[in-house]
């Protein structure tokens, strides 16, 4: 068994889109026949209805099912809307705030991590690592078993500390490695980190099953300023052994493979 996913985040459709891009994320779609496209959060700029549906039209052009999850910029940007409808824009144009997609070898648990009080951090969800559960039960024994947030586990070794991880994120660690998942992927830092569990944590005997976190670099660069942001995506390859999260960066005019890191299963 052989599979090929795509990973992207933080689009931030609404500022500073370039058809280039737009046309080399589906070129590099059609190219590699991804089972599955996961978007992490931050489609849009400012939570506007508008914006998302111009998110929405590009992850349309994709050959592949999209599973796409809310980031802190998709909710109204402003109050009050942003406390008493937060999700409103978001269920219309995508449906669910915690969609779970199943494609040949993959099966994908989408989680709201965003706190509509907060600007910047998130938070597992209650009822996340039940619902991964849930999902795994029902999947194939072999299909890679994935969480998505937008929010980050795992940091990347040049972000500036004004983004923080997701809330007690050991908690929200060990509970989602519990529900069965193998790779937890987010976006929100516009940096890229790619991190197996036991490389930072001691786990104790058992060991323990392999737990990849893979934090997407930006695909959109909505603050051109900010050199801490780097704009790219990932590229999930896995077998019935291994599994490995290729970077690619975009260039101005193509995305080029950066990076890979290979890990076992199980
Ligand atoms: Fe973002
Ligand atoms: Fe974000």
């Amino acid at each position: 068994m052989t599979g090929c996913a795509i990973h992207f985040s933080d689009l931030h459709r609404g500022v500073r889109e370039t058809s280039a891009l737009d046309d080399a994320l589906v070129a590099l779609c059609h190219d590699l026949a991804p089972v599955l496209a996961i978007a992490s959060g931050d489609l849009s700029n400012r939570g506007r209805v508008q914006e998302l549906r111009r998110a929405k039209a590009l992850l349309d052009r994709l050959p592949a099912p999209v599973l796409a999850v809310p980031g802190n910029h998709d909710i109204p940007y402003t109050l009050p809307g942003r406390v008493t409808r937060p999700w409103r824009a978001f269920e219309e144009v995508f449906g669910s705030v915690q969609p779970v997609v199943t494609a040949p070898g993959i099966v994908a648990c989408g989680l709201n991590s965003v706190r509509p009080w907060r600007h910047q951090g998130g938070r597992l969800p209650g009822d996340g690592p039940g619902r991964a559960a849930e999902a795994f039960a029902a999947a194939d024994a072999g299909a890679l078993r994935v969480v998505v947030l937008h929010h980050h586990l795992a940091g990347a070794p040049w972000r500036a500390a004004r983004k923080l991880p997701l809330k007690r994120r050991d908690a929200a660690l060990s509970a989602l490695a519990a529900s069965g998942a193998e790779l937890i992927v987010g976006g929100h830092i516009h940096q890229s980190s790619v991190v197996e569990r036991h490389e930072f944590e001691a786990v104790d005997a058992p060991r323990g099953r392999s737990v990849v976190l893979a934090t997407a670099p930006g695909l959109g660069r909505p603050r051109p300023r900010r050199t801490g942001e780097a704009q790219g995506l990932h590229v999930v390859r896995w077998t019935a052994r291994e599994l490995a999260v290729e970077t690619h960066v975009w260039d101005g005019g193509a995305f080029v493979r950066t990076a890979t890191r290979t890990f076992p299963r199980g």
